[in-house]
């Protein structure tokens, strides 16, 4: 069972990540997005991270334009039919991604593997919009794709071994690590981390520190690459927020249920890095500034 071409629907901040390391891998890689301005504005977004790792050093120009040579996007799902492995990486909605696989379904080869980037949707669930379930798993990847080494590699009770065996055989071809999971919420990386960071909103709301001397002792303290507010900024705190709640209602414990603080900062728009402003105010890039604690948060 050898995976040969690759189709990635959706192309945003996780997809297109995972776009960049197939095609670098070597793999001939089809994206499919909603529209043909967001095909532009994802093949774009990996034209310039490229671009970046040739003025670095770290890729000759030569290898740029043969991994652009790889790389095509389409708004037509029905390209996907020569696709040997599809990863999904649109909205984190099981009704979404479900109208997706069920027109998957009807497009892709019999023999062909499905596997969703989702982090918080039940695996179990969209298999079962398929008739293919044996066909089918999660792959996991961390953002930023291109620099995160690990890729969660999730079964579920009909996924095949061999399907398994291929998507692990094809995680190392791309460069990354691969972790065996299960078709539980969270899987592992979620699971662990996010009652982390609940943890840190309720040690702020408690006065334990500031949102920077929590981040600064977390980084410096136990070598973290980030402090918990800029990562959960990083991530999106509608991400957090929405992982949080799937946890929380699979096992009802204090730890997943999300504080007021990261509700309030979710409906009000402050997402985070990507909204300009969430635990930080980024107007500034290269110098974020940490919510004012003076007013009550
Ligand atoms: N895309 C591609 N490459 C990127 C990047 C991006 N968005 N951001 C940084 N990089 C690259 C840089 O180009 C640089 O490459 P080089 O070593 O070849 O020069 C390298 O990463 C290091 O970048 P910087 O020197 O600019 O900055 P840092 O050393 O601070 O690293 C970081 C940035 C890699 C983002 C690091 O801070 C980090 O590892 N942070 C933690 C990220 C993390 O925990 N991710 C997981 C989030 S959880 C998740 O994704 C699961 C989901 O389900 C919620």
């Amino acid at each position: 069972m050898e995976i040969r071409e690759v189709g990635v629907v959706g192309c945003g901040l996780m997809g297109s990540g995972i776009a960049q390391v197939t095609a670098t891998a070597g793999f001939p890689t089809l994206v499919v997005e909603a529209s043909q301005e967001l095909c532009d504005r994802g093949i774009e977004n990996i034209s310039k991270r490229l671009k970046r790792l040739v003025e670095k050093k770290s890729l000759s120009a030569e290898q740029q334009s043969a991994i652009q040579g790889r790389l095509r996007a389409t708004t037509d799902l029905s390209k996907l039919s020569a696709c040997d492995l599809v990863i999904e990486a649109i909205l984190e909605n099981l009704e979404v991604k479900n109208k997706l696989w069920r027109s998957l379904d009807g497009v892709l080869r019999p023999e062909a593997i499905c596997a969703s980037n989702t982090s918080s949707v039940s695996i179990t669930q969209m298999m079962m919009a398929t008739r293919r379930p044996e066909r089918f798993l999660g792959m996991h990847f961390f953002n930023p794709v291109p620099v995160m080494e690990l890729v969660e590699l999730v079964k579920t009770l009909a996924t095949d071994p061999e399907v398994y065996e291929a998507a692990v055989e094809f995680t190392r071809k791309l460069g990354k690590t691969p972790v065996h999971t299960f078709d539980r919420p969270g899987f592992i990386v979620n699971r662990l981390l996010v009652p982390y960071l609940l943890d840190a909103i309720r040690a702020l709301e408690e006065g334990v520190g500031s949102i920077t001397d929590i981040d600064r002792s977390m980084k410096l303290g136990c070598g973290h690459p980030m402090g918990p507010f800029i990562l959960m900024d990083f991530i999106g705190l509608d991400t957090v927020y929405y992982i949080a709640n799937v946890l929380f209602d699979e096992f009802r414990e204090g730890r997943f249920a999300p504080p007021g603080l990261l509700k309030r900062l979710v409906v009000a728009g402050w997402l985070g890095r990507k909204s300009g402003k969430g635990f930080y105010d980024y107007s500034d890039p290269n110098a974020p500034k940490p919510l004012d604690q003076s007013v009550r948060l």
